[in-house]
């Protein structure tokens, strides 16, 4: 493979609110080979031409290499390799892949995903080879075909959409378009290197501007500035797409989608698709919030309704007001209660970890194959020292 040209815009000129002019100042243009890519900011130094490690899959029998310090998913996403991953923390599980042959080490300590899993788990987000390596994993094709580029982006627009959620629309410059597939994610990058993730809200179809859901979490930098500072016409640096949570298309069995609060966003995203792409089997939504004021855009879902047959909804409250008389409890039970089929279904996951993690384990409990179980976990000790500047 080629080099890949990753253009890191400058944005000198631009009105930057002050306290975070510095906060998310861009680089300078740099060309780096492919396999460099996604570590951009770390691995400039001598150690990265020094010794690495080639990495084969089962059973795609692909082969990548690794430089020494590198773990498998960084020099995976760098070369086009459709490892699954989430929240690259080690906290999800998402990347696990059986570890064949070779050896590995955690140099991160991150491995609380591995906790209750096989002796041969690997988590290819934190993991480091200290041999060649083989590895049985589940790649995605499609994933891996599409170019994860930073660039800077537009703020177009900046709606409060309820108490607590802003919506964003991010407008890419004249000449780019970035290529995801629905349900991805992007990170934005701040000046230092550390990063926020939040899950794309349209659909391919519709990407024009990049819309995001953003929940203000009480105390948090980057939402805090997003709420109270972000002026639209603001210029921020973004990399993407990232993730795995996306639409198996070619799957014929009825589909599941739960979100907790955002968790919606990357779902917005998913039913698009599949609604453009004229998936005909049953989709129902379950939406899973506190109270009612937390359904930030409930009228969307209502017009699905309205205009898909095969689609339905059912907003959760696990706080209800009182006087709610819907459902009422945690979202994954009552997406049990009412599909006691669930081994059936296709089920789509996204939001608070502990919300994923329940709905994963309550559903393989009654028989649903982890082949079937996608999600993303809104993990967010995203300041991982792999991933700063
Ligand atoms: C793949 C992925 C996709 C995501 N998509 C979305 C999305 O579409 N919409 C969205 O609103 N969020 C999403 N998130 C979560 C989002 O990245 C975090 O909420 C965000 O990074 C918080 O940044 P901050 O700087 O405001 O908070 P920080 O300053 O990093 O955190 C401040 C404090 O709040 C805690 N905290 C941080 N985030 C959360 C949280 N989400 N929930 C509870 N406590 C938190 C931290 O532990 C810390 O104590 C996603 C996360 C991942 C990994
Ligand atoms: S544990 Fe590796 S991607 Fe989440």
């Amino acid at each position: 493979m080629g080099p890949v040209k990753v253009t890191c815009t400058g944005t000198a000129g631009l009105a930057w609110p002050p306290a975070h002019r510095d906060m998310l100042r861009s680089p300078p243009l740099v060309t780096m080979p492919s396999d460099r890519t996604d570590s951009l900011f770390r691995r400039c130094g001598p150690e990265y031409q020094a010794m690495s490690f080639t990495v084969s899959t089962l059973p795609a029998g692909h082969n990548f290499s690794v430089a020494s310090g590198q773990t498998l998913l960084e020099a995976a996403i760098a070369q086009r390799i459709g490892l699954p991953y989430g929240c690259r923390d080690g906290k999800c599980g998402s990347c696990t892949a059986q570890l064949v042959a070779g050896r590995v080490s955690y140099p991160s300590g991150k491995t609380e995903a591995l906790a209750g899993q096989p002796a041969d788990a690997c988590l290819t987000c934190q993991a480091v080879p200290e041999s060649d390596v083989t590895l049985r994993v589940a790649e995605l094709e499609t994933v891996a075909d599409i170019e994860v580029r930073i660039l800077p982006c537009r703020v177009a627009e900046k709606t409060q959409l309820g108490h607590d959620v802003m919506r964003l629309r991010l407008k890419l410059p004249e000449t780019q378009r970035l290529q995801f597939l629905a349900g991805q994610y992007l990170e934005f990058i701040l000046a230092d290197g550390r990063r926020r993730a939040f899950s794309i809200a349209n659909a391919p179809h519709d990407d024009a501007l990049m819309e995001l859901h953003v929940r203000r979490v009480p105390g948090g930098e980057f939402t805090d500035y997003i709420f109270d500072e972000l002026k639209e016409k603001t210029v921020l640096r973004i990399q993407g797409p990232l993730g795995s949570f996306v639409l198996r298309e070619q799957s014929q069995r009825p589909m599941l989608f739960l979100g907790g609060g955002t968790g919606f966003a990357p779902i917005k995203g998913l039913l698009e698709h599949a609604f453009h792409l004229g998936l005909e089997q049953p989709m129902t939504l379950y939406w899973g919030v506190r109270a009612a004021r937390d359904l930030y855009l409930p009228e969307l879902p209502e017009r699905w309704a309205a205009e898909h047959p095969n689609f339905r909804w059912v907003p959760v409250l696990s706080e209800p007001d009182p006087d709610w008389s819907g459902r009422r409890g945690y979202v994954h039970e009552a997406a049990l209660e009412d599909h006691p089929d669930i081994a059936a279904y296709d089920v789509y996951m996204s939001g608070p970890p502990a919300m994923v993690e329940a709905g994963r384990a309550a559903f393989e409990g009654r028989g649903l194959s982890a082949d079937h179980i996608f999600s993303d976990a809104f993990e967010y000790a995203a300041d991982s020292p792999s991933f700063k500047g």
